[in-house]
């Protein structure tokens, strides 16, 4: 994938919350891309660490939350890292999030106009703006430099620690033998010494003339909003005097006020054009709320969140998310707390924003159906780890984990609605994940191995990965269950009925 195309990346992403009764892992080793224009699924049965994962992405984790490793890059920085103002911005700027329940995410006693103005305004300088756009692309091209050399000495860290701690762990029966793995571990860190100070050098040579080019940007960006600002406040100065000229030689009641309207005209295009006044606000706001499919908006402006039914207030919350023109949109069940054909609306009115917008998505949702209706690719998650991911087509006609498999026998019927199969057995504690492969303990096509070591993931095509042992070279071959190899054959024969009439 080209490094352009990804919006968003993360990489080995873990999690932990503390509680009560101990560390519970939440998140363990995600990595994922996000590709400019793409629907990403991210589909599981509750507790897989969806929410968790986005919420890490959104920086509103739960205060007990720790972020044990990994980042997550957006236009070259570190989300995870960057400061908390910084942050603010790309929140609300250019990520957006729509939650479950849309009550939870307004003011319940503050107008629904307001909240969407509000929303606006929080964005307006747009001499601030303009020099913002101006630098992005050099600042980004050097953030990017400073990302790609911090991930690559993580990486060799992640690598060393490892084995700092699998020779920590073990038990040795001679002393050479402890003795040979500890000079082995001085040699490794000695290497890692070395790595980190080749790889310092040659980034941050790029990255000081990646800087000295910004620099010169931040410079000219600078003079030219100073300039915009100069013209603008000139050609309004001179229209005031020359209608100011008009006022005093004018005669008559009608042509005066004639002339003072247009002074006011003036003196609001002038605000508009270096900021967003609140008359500027209010049209957005019923422009945006026109485009999500709210009738009458200028009734529902004044309106209280409890007057608006749930898909109503869902739409709110998505005009709220947009009115800072996000780049991408993340969707976390934002349908289960509606009934069937409200749902299929807002889920219409989702596709058709993301394609009118160009707008890059992760949608979250534990219910299959949905995915085929929406996802570009899937990423399935079980325990806290992405267990499979594909394009939609090779997730629901080749899965190949079991998990997979499971989740695609129990989607209803579509003519019976009746659930298939039920998943046995529950999900895992996550104080105590199982070691190995998560979901062996209720599959059965578990194998030993699955309950000692963590299958790495197994490559099925370029765009297609599935961590399960059974794709090892040495694995039984296994046919996935005939409920989902038979769904799979007839939905493969009614699209060829198709491709035929
Ligand atoms: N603040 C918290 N403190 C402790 N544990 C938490 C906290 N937030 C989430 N968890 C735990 O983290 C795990 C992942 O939760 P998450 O909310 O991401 O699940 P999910 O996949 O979104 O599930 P659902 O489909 O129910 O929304 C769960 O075991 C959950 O109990
Ligand atoms: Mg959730």
């Amino acid at each position: 994938m080209a490094e352009r195309d990804k919006v968003l990346s993360v990489n080995n992403l873990v999690i932990n919350f503390k509680t009560d009764n101990g560390i519970l892992k939440a998140v363990r080793d995600v990595s994922f891309d996000l590709t400019q224009g793409e629907t990403l699924c991210i589909v599981g049965e509750s507790g897989s660490g969806k929410s968790v994962t986005s919420k890490a992405i959104m920086g509103i984790l739960a205060n007990n939350a720790i972020i044990a490793g990994g980042n997550i890059i957006y236009r070259g920085e570190n989300l995870l890292e960057i400061a908390e103002e910084e942050f603010y911005k790309i929140r609300g700027h250019k990520i957006g999030m729509i939650f479950q329940d849309p009550l939870s995410s307004l003011n319940p006693i503050v107008k629904i106009g307001k909240q969407i103005t509000e929303a606006t305004l929080i964005n307006s300088d747009k001499l601030k703006l303009m020099y913002n756009d101006l630098i992005s692309e050099d600042m980004i091209r050097y953030k990017n430099t400073l990302a790609r050399m911090n991930i690559a000495i993580d990486t060799e860290k992640k690598k060393l620690d490892l084995l700092e701690t699998e020779i920590k762990r073990k038990e040795y029966d001679s002393v050479a033998a402890k003795a040979a793995d500890q000079s082995l571990l001085k040699e490794k860190k000695a290497q890692f010494k070395d790595f980190v100070k080749k790889t310092k050098e040659e980034y941050m040579g790029q990255a000081k003339q990646l800087k000295a080019v910004l620099s010169e940007t931040e410079k000219r960006a600078k003079k030219q909003v100073k300039e915009y600002k100069a013209q603008v406040t000139e050609e309004h100065n001179k229209a005031m005097a020359e209608l100011k000229k008009r006022l005093a030689s004018a005669s008559g009641d009608e042509a005066k006020k004639q002339i003072q309207q247009e002074i006011k005209e003036e003196k609001l295009a002038f605000t508009n054009k270096l900021s967003i006044t609140k008359e500027e606000a209010k049209r957005r706001a019923l422009e945006i709320m026109r485009e999500v499919g709210i009738p009458e908006p200028e009734k529902r402006f004044n309106q209280y969140p409890f007057e608006f039914s749930g898909g109503m207030r869902q739409r709110i919350v998505i005009a709220i998310a947009l009115t800072a023109s996000p780049e991408i949109l993340i969707c976390d069940e934002p349908t289960t707390a509606l009934d069937v054909t409200i749902q299929a609306q807002i889920l219409e009115l989702i596709n058709r924003i993301k394609e009118e917008r160009n707008l890059s998505c992760i949608f979250i949702t534990h219910d299959l159906g949905v995915v085929a209706n929406m996802a570009d690719r899937v990423a399935v998650m079980y325990a806290g780890k992405i267990v499979e991911y594909g394009t939609v087509d090779e997730i629901f006609y080749d899965p190949r984990h079991p998990y997979t498999w499971a989740l695609l026998s129990s989607i209803p019927d579509v003519d019976s609605k009746e659930k298939l199969e039920a998943i046995p057995g529950t999900p895992p504690n996550m104080i105590f994940p199982p070691k190995g492969d998560a979901f062996a303990a209720r599959s059965k096509y578990a194998m030993n191995i699955d309950f000692r070591e963590q299958p790495d993931y197994y490559k099925v095509t370029d765009t297609h990965y599935a961590a399960t042992w059974l794709l090892d070279p040495k694995a039984p071959k296994v046919e996935m269950p005939k409920i989902v190899s038979e769904r799979i054959r007839i939905s493969l024969e009614e699209d060829n009925h198709e491709q035929a009439e």
